[in-house]
């Protein structure tokens, strides 16, 4: 399959057959997923997405943060047939590929970190963080933070940081022991302060106000992100992950590091923590681990891991040897093609951009990211910062009439850009995605 490189776009988008299909997914699905835009994707290669109607976008939001090596990698799609060809499923019958993947994952995480459990999606992961953590502390609440997102199942609901909203509202009540904090989102600090001189404020308050007031001293675990994705790529103080490390470690509770999105790469590192100096006891990791099938992976120490006895946790699709397969290739590719080198300079890139793009558009209120992932947080005005969330899915839109891909705005107040492109995004194609971005802004600036 051959996309002919660049964006190409018949005149009316979307067109016939899109429409069609729209019908379908109306008549047969519930309403339940996010509004993207039109865009029916037929292939996709690289960078670029073709749709049933020929036109081919840039892509800025690789699937979601999945895509780290580009859509259909040659030598994934070569292993991809070789493996179904073999062998796709034998539930946790042990193979090869599974326990090459599992050394793998040991090897390139830190020291304390060495057994892999591999699993199918995000939120599995996360939740088997919660549940080892109670099992080997035997304690049972854990702290997570205002705007988190850590999956859609129960449990990981359930340490989520937004609980109003299309998300969870009606799905409550969600499981008891669970205690919430604020994070450091500085462009609306909840204490109207300033970073630096807050000196972190923030995180005093949950020494002093909210574990007083909300823990039984029974901590298990906190968990936490690098940068919160879904409340708006919100990333925290250096010092204030260090803090929570600290505080972990003080109160004998274990640090779970949520890299679900953040990992292989997509922050300039190859893990998101690495940028803080931090350890932690748990790594949930996926997406762009095999950036294509589905397979995550909790990672973590042995004395914690070997808690879980014979037979008390597997999974049906869990680490089968065609997803391992396909992840071992993909962390190779990573590796090999410098990715992560190239997702620290188009970062470097995309921060200079972005900073400029701030400084003309009155709508621009914020621009936060690392490496290949950023929040371009949309307002009505820079005084009064108040989101908008409708300026936010003009400009997805306006984008996509221009031929790049966005996922639909993100954030706790769904005013945020999300910038993803896959990690081997060349210099020229970032530039003509901001291109794009620019006059988006520029016209929904005027309206
Ligand atoms: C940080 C984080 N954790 C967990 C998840 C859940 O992953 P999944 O959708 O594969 O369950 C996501 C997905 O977006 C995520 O970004």
């Amino acid at each position: 399959m051959n996309i002919k490189e660049g964006i190409k776009l018949t005149k009316n988008l979307p067109g016939e057959k899109t429409r069609k299909i729209l019908k379908l997914k109306e008549t047969y699905e519930p309403r339940s997923m996010s509004e993207q835009v039109p865009a029916v994707w037929e292939r996709a290669r690289g960078v670029y997405v073709e749709d049933v109607e020929g036109n081919v976008f840039l892509d800025f939001s690789s699937g979601v943060l999945v895509a780290n090596v580009g859509h259909s990698h040659p030598r994934l799609v070569k292993v991809i047939r070789e493996q179904a060809d073999r062998v796709i499923n034998c539930y946790d019958f042990p193979t090869e590929y599974r326990l090459q993947l599992a050394r793998k994952l040991v090897e390139i995480t830190p020291f304390n970190l060495n057994k892999a459990f591999l699993l199918t999606t995000g939120a599995e992961t996360t939740e088997t963080a919660v549940k080892l953590s109670r099992l080997y502390t035997g304690k049972y609440e854990i702290v997570s933070f205002y705007g988190a997102f850590h999956g859609r199942t129960y449990g990981a609901l359930s340490i989520g940081g937004k609980k109003s909203g299309a998300g969870t509202h009606g799905f409550g009540p969600f499981l008891p022991g669970m205690i919430l904090a604020p994070f450091p989102y500085c462009y609306r600090c909840p204490f109207d302060r300033r970073y630096p001189a807050c000196k972190t404020y923030c995180f005093d308050f949950i020494v002093d106000w909210v574990l007083p007031c909300e823990s039984e001293g029974r901590i298990a675990a906190f968990i936490t992100e690098t940068y919160q994705g879904g409340a708006g790529s919100i990333i925290p103080p250096l010092e204030w992950m260090k803090k929570l490390e600290k505080l972990a470690r003080e109160k004998e509770a274990l640090l779970i590091i949520d890299e679900v999105q953040a990992s292989f790469g997509r922050t300039g590192r190859l893990f998101g923590f690495e940028h803080y100096g931090v350890t932690p006891n748990l790594l949930c990791l996926g997406k762009g681990i095999t950036s294509s099938v589905p397979l995550s992976a909790l990672v973590g120490e042995s004395r914690v891991m070997d808690m879980l006895t014979p037979g008390s946790l597997s999974s049906t699709h869990g680490g089968n040897p065609f997803c391992s397969r396909v992840a071992l290739e993909n962390i190779n590719i990573i590796m090999e093609d410098d990715l992560v080198e190239n997702a620290r300079q188009g970062g470097e890139f995309l921060s200079k951009s972005f900073r400029e793009l701030l400084s003309r558009h009155s709508i621009l209120g914020d621009v936060r990211g690392m490496g290949l992932v950023w929040g371009l947080e949309i307002v009505e005005d820079k005084k009064s910062k108040k989101p908008s969330p409708e300026k936010a899915r003009e400009i997805v839109q306006k984008a996509y009439n221009r031929g790049l891909l966005m996922i639909a705005p993100i954030g706790t107040f769904g005013n945020v850009l999300r910038i993803a492109p896959p990690l081997s995004i060349s210099r020229k194609e970032l530039e003509t995605g901001i291109e794009i971005i620019d006059s988006a802004l520029s016209e929904a600036g005027k309206e």
